[in-house]
């Protein structure tokens, strides 16, 4: 019998998730003797849960599908929700009850370490309780730090944005002959891949960011300090790379030495702030004119300078990801293994979500040099395949048309 099947987003959005929703939706329906229709979660699992759902084939039209598939942000909204780890919790039984009512076959979810800890909680309920649909995890995160695979959607996308952000801001900091320094935060949590693709701005060695930090290294606010003087007596035109996420050694985020530090909804420390502290203490110490730019939500949702081959990689991820469900995989989330040999290539292969949700892939300590200042050439080999490509946007009035849900961000 036919069965439907469901896909959701989940976590913090990306340039290309919805290039795997796109996969999903477009493999979805190039099987119409297995797959009926394709339903989309709105707002994840959570909203799910309150029965907020979108049949994507019947409203998707394919003018509206390649839209989606460069449109940034998550179409189908977000959460951040965990399940309860109690497997006996009602909220269990209720879910498959929703799916049975619905006559899904196989879920699809895409996210990062977190939402693939729903995709493993599903998947073992389903499990214990007989239940025949398969949970396919598709990765997803600009932070890049999901374990097993050798990259993740979403992070070419973010660091071409930033090689080339950075590159345009060493230039605009470099025009006038009055020493400067300027300190651009990045975004990564606990882990140092987005900030560490500043290094893909440099034009030749010695170019700018003269300094990276990455949360995989402890800070030391002296040692810094002193960085700087060594950068002032090179240059006139300092920049500085920080992640979000730098710490001290005794583990104390450097964004909350101030005072303006904050927690979000989610209870999650807000790991913003760090440049603007920086930028006080190097004002204070040496005087001279400061910037602190915090690239922020842009490194995840510009699109203009998006790798295609990260929409590429995204989209395909999706497919696979239905293929493989077909066949009746479960419990696995899709990996990207990279290929030997001087041409670029991936193959797509599985995991089993439980060794990736709620584990963290750090940045190699071995490819951090300088005194835990830089990053070396293995980093820019790793990285500069990944974004390669420009996609081609559909302009209107000289802007990008994106595919958005009218109700999107508004009150219910
Ligand atoms: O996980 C991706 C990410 O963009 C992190 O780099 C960042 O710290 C976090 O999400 C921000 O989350 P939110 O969307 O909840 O502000």
């Amino acid at each position: 019998m036919k069965k439907n099947i469901l896909v959701g987003q989940s976590g913090g959005p990306t340039a290309v998730i919805n290039a795997s929703l796109y996969g999903v939706i477009q493999e979805g329906l190039s099987h119409p003797d297995e797959i009926g229709a394709v339903y989309g979660m709105i707002n994840g699992i959570e909203g799910f849960l309150s029965g907020h759902t979108i049949n994507l084939s019947a409203e998707l039209s394919k003018e509206d599908l390649e839209l989606l598939r460069l449109t940034p942000a998550a179409y189908l909204g977000s959460c951040r929700y965990k399940l309860p780890e109690n497997m006996d919790a009602s909220v269990y039984p209720l879910l498959f009850e929703k799916f049975k009512a619905m006559n899904i076959g196989a879920v699809f979810y895409i996210g990062g370490n977190d939402s693939m800890d729903t995709a493993d909680k599903l998947s073992r309920y389903a499990a214990m309780a007989k239940e025949d649909i398969v949970f396919i995890g598709v990765p997803k995160t600009i932070d890049n730090d999901l374990p097993v695979t050798d990259h993740t959607p979403g992070y070419g996308s973010a660091a071409r944005y930033v090689a080339s952000t950075v590159r345009e801001i060493v230039l605009d900091a470099s025009v006038y002959q009055q020493p400067a320094v300027t300190i651009i935060e990045l975004m990564g949590r606990h882990a140092g891949w987005v900030t560490a693709a500043s290094a893909l701005a440099r034009k030749f060695p010695g170019d700018n960011p003269l300094l990276i930090y990455l949360p995989e290294s402890d800070f030391d606010m002296e040692a810094f300090l002193n960085d700087i003087e060594g950068a002032l007596k090179k240059s006139t035109a300092v920049v500085v790379c920080v992640s979000e996420g730098i710490h001290d050694a005794s583990g104390r985020l450097v964004c909350e030495y101030s005072t303006e530090a904050q927690v979000d909804t989610f209870g999650h420390k807000m790991l913003t702030g760090c440049g603007k502290l920086l930028e006080s203490y190097v004002r204070g110490r040496f005087g001279v004119k400061v910037r602190s730019v915090e690239l922020n939500v842009n490194q995840r949702c510009s699109s203009l300078i998006s790798s295609l081959t990260d929409i590429n990689e995204a989209s395909e991820a999706g497919r696979f990801a239905v293929r493989a469900a077909l066949e009746g995989v479960t419990a696995k989330m899709i990996t990207f293994e990279r290929e030997e040999g001087a041409d670029y290539s991936i193959r797509f292969g599985l995991t089993d979500v439980s060794n990736v949700c709620n584990k963290e892939k750090i940045f190699p300590p071995h490819w951090i040099t300088g005194n835990h200042n830089d990053i070396g050439p293995e980093f820019t080999a790793y990285a500069l395949p990944l974004i390669q490509g420009q996609p081609q946007h559909i302009l209107e009035d000289g802007l990008p048309r994106y595919l958005y849900r009218k109700e999107q961000g508004l009150l219910p």
